[in-house]
């Protein structure tokens, strides 16, 4: 083998390596943001969990406790819309190809989702009973269950 075609070879060799190594870095990367994306909606559920307990009657009603899960269910429902970077549809997720394809009516639906657990955190603030809070949080369920209805797998 001549010496220019050997260092050619190793070139070739080389510019393989380093592109299997972006795509091993880029699933990598894909993959975390997937398991980021995941935590939030856990935190942001988790919220709703105790909530849903106090507003069902299977727990009694802390006021305390209630507007405190309303503050931080708000507070994650700014957070939700920055964690469906383009490409992250592939993987272990259940986030459908459609959200990179109908980008303003996902995002009218986290708008919608932003609104209501504001107005719900609002309502929480003042709220000594469980009437008081009872509507605004079936209105944010609401917000969910429009989104998972349309862009989350089962
Ligand atoms: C605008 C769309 C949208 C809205 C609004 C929305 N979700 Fe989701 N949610 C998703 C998508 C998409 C996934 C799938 C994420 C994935 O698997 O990568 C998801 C996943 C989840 C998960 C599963 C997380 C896991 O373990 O993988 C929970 C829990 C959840 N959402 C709760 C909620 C709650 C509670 C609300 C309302 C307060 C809500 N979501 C509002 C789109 C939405």
């Amino acid at each position: 083998m001549s010496k220019s075609k050997s260092i050619r070879l190793s070139v070739v060799a080389l510019v393989g390596t380093l592109a299997a190594g972006a795509v091993f870095a880029q699933d990598a990367r894909v993959a975390q943001q997937i398991k980021y994306r995941q935590g939030a909606y856990t935190v942001l559920g988790a919220q709703f969990g105790m909530m849903g307990a106090m507003a069902s009657g299977k727990a009694p009603f802390d006021a305390n406790a209630f507007r405190v899960a309303a503050e931080r269910a708000a507070f994650m429902s700014t957070v939700v819309p920055d964690v469906f970077p383009a490409g992250s549809d592939v993987g272990n997720t259940k986030a459908k190809a459609d959200i990179w394809k109908n980008q303003a009516e996902f995002q009218k639906l986290m708008t919608d989702l932003r609104d209501k657990t504001a107005a719900l955190s609002a309502a929480a603030k003042t709220a000594n009973n469980v009437d008081a809070v009872k509507a605004a949080f079936g209105a944010a369920g609401q917000a969910c269950k429009a989104c998972h209805d349309k862009y989350k797998a089962d």
